[in-house]
């Protein structure tokens, strides 16, 4: 399905009918055990998916599905407390449909967050990874389908999908914040089996540092469109066959809900300088 600019444009109607005049400028993703950040929010409209057009429901563990609109940390933000996953069901486009509807809502940054395995020996679980770059080469592209250029062109530029501005805004939080930032390239993984030993040591060496089943397809759209994106990983876990040991999605929850507060303090030390 290929969704059309009338459908876009009533979504963002059906949402900027609820704001009060509000404008949002910050567009959020929280991924795994971040969703709480959208509690934070001040003065906050809170929208279930199922009540905006057109969008799809957030069907996967610890991701409420809701857009929360208000302030934090001194910025106008559209929080998506919950994501959509390509493994749910949903396509590329349905996926990153919510990304269009906030770029139509005001939206001129996306910052978003996720918990990935961690494809390298020589970094611990537990630590936060700035994304400098992803890896999506072998799944279609969320662009794929006739090109909408009310959003952008046909074949857009990806040489800087994530910001190199706000990569260096994020360093500079951390740093502030005396955290460890890793830097590294996101191997966007369709999931939603976790991989083999051999696809992670095909990832690191295509150039992979973490493996995720999100993310990626939001940050083409996003791009295409015009946003600055920020990416921030929790590296929950060490990815298969790096450790000798299985890997379970309540380690990975686990894993979130122990880091809460760095990951959530640095997200919110970048937010008043973006
Ligand atoms: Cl090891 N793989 C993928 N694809 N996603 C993850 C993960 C691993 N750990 C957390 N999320």
């Amino acid at each position: 399905m290929t969704y059309t600019m009338q459908q876009y444009e009533e979504s963002a109607q059906a949402i900027r009918a609820r704001l009060n005049g509000f404008v949002p400028k910050v567009a959020m993703v929280l991924g795994s055990g971040l969703g709480f950040l959208g509690d934070q929010v001040e003065n906050p409209i809170a929208i279930d998916y199922h009540h905006i057009p057109h969008f799809k429901a957030s069907t996967a563990p610890g991701h409420k599905g809701r857009l929360v609109c208000g302030m934090l940390d001194g910025q106008a933000v559209a929080v998506m407390q919950g994501r959509m996953h390509h493994y749910e069901g949903y396509s590329y486009e349905e996926v990153s449909y919510a990304v269009r509807v906030l770029r139509l809502l005001g939206c001129d940054t996306l910052v978003v967050t996720n918990a990935a395995g961690c494809v390298r020996q020589d970094w611990h679980a537990g630590e936060l990874m700035l994304i400098t770059d992803q890896i999506k080469m072998f799944s279609p592209s969320p662009l794929r389908g006739e090109n909408l250029p009310q959003f952008g062109p046909r074949f857009p530029d990806a040489s800087h999908l994530y910001s190199p501005r706000l990569q260096q805004l994020a360093r500079e939080a951390a740093r502030d914040l005396g955290l460890t930032l890793r830097e590294g390239v996101y191997f966007y993984c369709y999931g939603p089996q976790y991989e083999t030993p051999a696809e992670i040591r095909a990832a690191r060496i295509l150039g992979g540092d973490a493996v995720g089943m999100s993310t990626a397809p939001e940050v083409i759209v996003a791009a295409h469109c015009g946003m600055e994106v920020l990416g921030l990983t929790l590296l929950s876990n060490m990815a298969a066959g790096i450790l000798d040991q299985p890997l379970s999605e309540q380690e990975v929850l686990d894993a979130a809900e122990a880091a809460r507060e760095t990951f959530s303090g640095l997200v919110r030390a970048c937010l008043p300088k973006l």
